[in-house]
């Protein structure tokens, strides 16, 4: 992929991994337009990262996402790349959940924001990008669509489906001339899930660095470190890796 000269929609950019990529997708000469729900956390990625275009949206209304596509498109007529990247992250026992609807609906957000939105804003947005040259569609899942915690059990779901989707709509995206591309992090030090959760992960700009590098050398699917291993593992070495990574502590 060409990192230069797009017209970038990428969904949650004005935080962690979303911002790092922004940050390099303009540094190689591209428009970036971000989106969230927090409007002081888009003032403080433009102030970072000049030249960046927010919106507020929240991701998790079919209503919103129409109004963000259509008004990106009106806005920015060049648009040629979306970048799925909003997520959530919710860890819970289902076993300890109140069979109530507020705990229905927080796992409802978690589908809606990680699943229905990339699927949504893909289906809202091809009929303009099949226009475009050099189109793109880029949905960042995770390690754990491949082997999940089961912690976030709902979150690793969404990932897993996310994958699936990914891999059918390069397929049904070629004869048109969109390329379709993955992002696989591993655990990232963001504020994943809230704040202090992944402190442990690898640092953001060390991830982005090698992600955007391999990205303009052409490959479609990338992975990080830990996350590198498991989108590649053979079935043996991916239950051998859920048991470990699920071993009671
Ligand atoms: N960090 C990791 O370890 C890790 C590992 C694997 C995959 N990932 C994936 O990487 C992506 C980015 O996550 P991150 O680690 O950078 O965490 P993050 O810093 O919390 O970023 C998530 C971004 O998504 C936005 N967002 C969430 N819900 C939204 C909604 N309903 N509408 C619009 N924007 C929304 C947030 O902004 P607002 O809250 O202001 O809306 C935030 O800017 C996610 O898809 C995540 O699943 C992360």
């Amino acid at each position: 992929m060409n990192l230069s000269n797009n017209t970038v929609l990428l969904t949650g950019g004005a935080t962690g991994i979303g911002l790092a990529l922004a940050q390099r997708l303009r540094q190689a000469g591209s428009e970036v337009i971000i989106c969230g729900r927090r409007a002081d956390k888009l003032r403080e990625a433009q102030q970072l990262v000049p030249g960046l275009h927010t919106y507020e949206c929240n991701v998790a209304d079919a209503a919103d996402r129409a109004r963000l596509a259509s008004q990106v498109v009106a806005d920015f007529p060049a648009l040629n790349v979306l970048l799925n990247n909003a997520g959530i992250q919710n860890r819970f026992q289902l076993a300890d959940l109140p069979a109530d609807l507020a705990a229905w609906e927080a796992q409802r957000q978690e589908i809606a924001i990680n699943l229905e939105a990339p699927i949504h804003l893909a289906a809202l947005l091809v009929p303009h990008l099949r226009q475009q040259a050099n189109a793109a569609i880029i949905n960042v899942t995770s390690g754990l669509a491949f082997a999940p915690m089961a912690f976030a059990p709902v979150y690793c779901a969404t990932k897993a489906a996310l994958h699936s989707f990914t891999l059918s709509l390069r397929q049904q995206l070629l004869p048109v001339g969109i390329q379709v591309l993955e992002i696989v992090p591993p655990a990232v030090n963001t504020d994943l899930g809230g704040t202090g959760l992944h402190t442990w992960g690898v640092p953001v700009d060390d991830f982005a660095d090698s992600i955007m590098a391999r990205l303009a050398a052409g490959e479609e699917e990338v992975g990080y470190g830990t996350s590198e291993a498991i989108r590649l593992a053979s079935r043996q070495e991916i239950d051998a890796r859920f048991k470990q990574m699920n071993a009671p502590r």
